[in-house]
């Protein structure tokens, strides 16, 4: 297996264990009323800086960017029609998220409450659906379709990058 998606394997296993625990805070939210702002703004944060800084962009800046390159229109459909589209639908919920932790903070109005435990548990079930795809259906397309010498230099742009993360 390719060392890019052996980490992008495991930052998935990372964003699923995120998710458990942010559901979990939805039902506290839920049957006891307890409203951890301090830990929502944490998990938006979380999504923002790991799910999505870290994780999507390499996927976006690497491996997808290799398959668009090289593997025709079906990974071009694939990846522009399907990953990108559900990266972006991703910041949506966590968006919607915030501004509903905002406005719950300030008002403590009931339909703010909905609206945070509707968006939370959406982008819960979107992300667990997108990283389920991806590990079972586009990572396996890449490495079995990309070129001996693109996945050889793709990972010498992920080892390059993660040597300069690390100094
Ligand atoms: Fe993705
Ligand atoms: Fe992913």
């Amino acid at each position: 297996m390719m060392e890019l998606v052996k980490t992008l394997r495991q930052e998935h296993d990372e964003i699923w264990a995120f998710t458990e625990r942010m559901q979990q805070m939805c039902v506290d939210f839920m049957e006891n009323n307890q409203f951890d702002e301090q830990a929502f703004r944490q998990a938006i944060q979380f999504i923002r800086e790991f799910a999505d800084k870290e994780h999507h962009q390499k996927e976006e800046r690497l491996l997808f960017r290799a398959m668009t390159d090289e593997l025709g229109s079906l990974a071009v459909n694939l990846i522009q029609h399907g990953m990108l589209v559900e990266h972006d639908q991703a910041r949506l919920y966590v968006s919607d998220l915030e501004q509903a932790v905002t406005a719950y903070a300030q008002t403590k109005e009931a339909v703010h409450k909905l609206n945070i435990l509707a968006n939370a548990t959406s982008y819960c079930a979107h992300i667990r659906r997108h990283i389920e795809k991806e590990n079972d259906a586009v990572y396996p397309f890449a490495e079995r379709s990309l070129k001996p010498e693109t996945i050889a230099a793709l990972e010498q742009e992920f080892a390059l990058e993660q040597q300069n993360k690390n100094n």
